[in-house]
């Protein structure tokens, strides 16, 4: 595969000094691999890309399967300063979402769909480092995108793929379409938090108006989401407000 990662580098490192692309044939998760050089003291911002990951990691401790050429999958690294952390996934999914097509659906915390099937996850995790600025972590924001059609195994929908909506896309053009919006993104997220991103969520709620079910079997209609990147719930109980990522929340049957 062909990747412009020069072209992304032009594109960025004005935006973030000391940025690198890197893009390597395999690794077991370039999340993983981010993660473990925060431990070892690197917190370079960097765009990490694995034409193949061995070991893929989901939300949830679930596995992320994907193959060569069938999927993007990168992860962002990159110090980061937020007065509050909330909302970093939904901000992420906007800028992705923005970026890509104006069907693309956001099911909270940090998917995105086509209809009710899901193209593409994030997962993000945060180390601490060093000597950094004051309130600042080192943020490592994974996404894994389907761009051509897989099989459903193991899943209980058939997953999506972009080439649903984009017959011509590669993993590397894909790329390129989303990196400079997606740092960007996640700088003014940095400097604003979830408000900035609040109604741009919300033009591509998935679950707004639906009813819902929370992992531990409640059931509801998703009402948006808050300030804080919250999901509002209406249950029969009263109004819930939905923050922990730990808790998985999915269309109830109609
Ligand atoms: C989810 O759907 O639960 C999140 C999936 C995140 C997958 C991406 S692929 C790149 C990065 N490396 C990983 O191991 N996971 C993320």
């Amino acid at each position: 595969m062909r990747w412009p990662a020069e072209a992304i580098w032009e594109a960025v490192a004005p935006l973030l000094p000391g940025f690198t692309v890197e893009v390597l044939p395999q690794l077991d998760s370039t999340n993983t691999e981010l993660m473990r050089r925060a431990r070892t003291g690197q917190a370079d911002p960097v765009l990490l890309v694995a034409e193949q990951q061995t070991a893929g990691r989901g939300r949830l401790g679930r596995a992320w399967q994907s193959s060569a050429g069938d999927s993007l999958t990168f992860s962002l690294g990159l110090p980061l300063a937020p007065a509050d952390w909330s909302g970093l996934s939904l901000a992420v999914g906007v800028s992705v979402a923005e970026s890509l097509h104006p069907d693309i659906v956001l099911k909270w915390p940090n998917d995105l769909w086509l209809g009710d099937r899901k193209l593409a996850g994030i997962l993000i995790e945060t180390a601490s480092f060093g000597e950094g600025a004051a309130g600042a972590r080192y943020a490592v924001i994974g996404v894994g995108v389907n761009i051509a059609p897989r099989p459903a195994t193991g899943l209980s929908t058939r997953p999506a793929a972009l080439r649903e909506l984009l017959p011509q896309a590669d993993a590397p053009a894909v790329l390129e379409r989303v990196a400079r919006r997606l740092v960007q993104d996640v700088q003014r997220f940095g400097a604003h938090g979830f408000a900035a991103f609040q109604q741009r969520f919300e033009q591509r709620d998935a679950l707004r108006n639906r009813a819902v079910q929370l992992s531990d079997g409640t059931t509801g209609t998703a009402q948006g989401v808050d300030a804080g990147g919250s999901l509002l719930v209406h249950t029969a109980a009263g109004p819930q407000t939905i923050s922990s990522s730990e808790v998985s929340v999915r269309p109830a049957a109609a």
